[in-house]
């Protein structure tokens, strides 16, 4: 971070060397944050009123597909509240020992950012309870006779937990943070104020309709938004180009094969998979997963979410549908939908 708040990742967490990439362009205040309004004007009121009375900001929730400003928002709450911010993931605390550990390693108002908290193990995350309320922990020690109970204090301090599935969450924990707040794909107008920010960042020239065709095809997603930047960066540095114009932007992005709707080859397969050989479903998510050779995790977070939104699937009780606009998409328009009416 330029000032203030301090982060500190424990070596457990992968951080791989795209993470590093995606530092630079990330904003680091709410004014570079671009959208997300109403959760932005919570935040605000938040963090402004817990720094007037000097205390530690309440347990807050992010939720929402990856790449949607999750981690983000959580280094800047730490920035606002000038506060440490520790980045941990929910897999990585296995026992009730680390979390014990991580929570009293930490600092008064500290910032315990805890990124896909739903893969906490249901054991942990039960003491993680007396920890968000009451600042306590009450951890076992030995076995058999000589065990007992040892309460532990922890300093105020705030949870901000970030999670791709709400619905894996259990009651008792999403009631314990005091805002839960859902982050939405991005228009593609703010998408291109992004891809304006970051390109000045790349020190990379381009023209309003070259952010233009980039938003369009980034699937909602700031971070899709700066990889296909820096694809078309390298793309205009390689033809010898000193400016990225739309048609610069368009050739680069088909050579990505990403289509103008922002659907990328594993949207596309997926779409087929269900048209082809389930004649437009209802089919289980598990059985197009295996059919196109992806995590069902990946399908689920990843890829669905879009598509329902942009309406070319459907999830019923029976299984995902493919719509009209679905059908059109892989090219067979209604066609192979009414072979099985004849
Ligand atoms: N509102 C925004 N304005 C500008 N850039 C953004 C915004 N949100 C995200 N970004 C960019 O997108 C990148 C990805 O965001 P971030 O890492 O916060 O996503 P995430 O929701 O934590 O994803 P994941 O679920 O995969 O962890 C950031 O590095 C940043 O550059
Ligand atoms: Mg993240």
């Amino acid at each position: 971070m330029s000032n203030g708040a301090k982060v500190s990742v424990p070596q457990t967490l992968n951080q791989s060397a795209g993470d590093e990439r995606e530092q630079t362009l990330r904003p680091q205040d709410f004014l570079d944050f671009v959208g997300q309004n109403k959760t932005v004007e919570r935040l605000k009121i938040m963090t402004g009123a817990a720094a007037k009375r000097g205390e530690a900001l309440s347990h807050i929730l992010f939720c929402g597909p990856p790449g949607l400003g999750k981690t983000t928002l959580a280094l800047i709450l730490g920035q606002e509240m000038n506060s440490n911010v520790r980045i941990t993931s929910g897999p990585v605390i296995e026992k009730a020992a680390d979390l014990a550990g991580l929570l009293t390693g930490l600092e008064r108002a500290d910032i315990l950012f805890i990124d896909e908290i739903h893969r906490l193990p249901r054991v942990v995350e039960e003491y993680l309870y007396s920890a968000m309320e009451d600042f306590r922990i009450d951890i076992m020690i030995d076995q058999g006779p000589s065990a007992r109970s040892v309460s532990l204090s922890i300093p105020p301090f705030t949870l901000v937990g970030a999670t791709t599935r709400t619905g894996l969450l259990s009651a008792p924990l999403r009631s314990r943070f005091t805002l839960q707040s859902r982050l939405d794909y991005y228009s593609a107008k703010d998408l291109c104020q992004i891809v304006e920010r970051s390109a000045l960042l790349l020190n990379l020239q381009i023209t309003d309709d070259c952010a233009l065709e980039i938003a369009n095809r980034s699937r909602g997603t700031p971070r899709i938004a700066n990889n296909l930047l820096r694809f078309v960066r390298d793309f205009t540095q390689q033809k010898l180009l000193t400016i990225a114009d739309q048609a610069v932007a368009r050739d680069a992005l088909e050579m990505l094969e990403i289509d103008r709707d922002g659907l990328d080859d594993m949207d596309k397969k997926i779409l087929t998979v269900i048209g082809q050989n389930y004649n437009g479903g209802p089919v289980g998510l598990g059985t197009v997963a295996i059919a196109v050779g992806e995590e069902i995790q990946t399908v689920e977070d990843v890829h669905e979410p879009y598509l329902i939104q942009e309406g070319y699937l459907q999830r019923t009780q029976q299984g995902r549908v493919l719509t009209s606009k679905g059908w059109q998409k892989i090219g067979l328009a209604a066609a192979g939908k009414q072979q099985t009416f004849l």
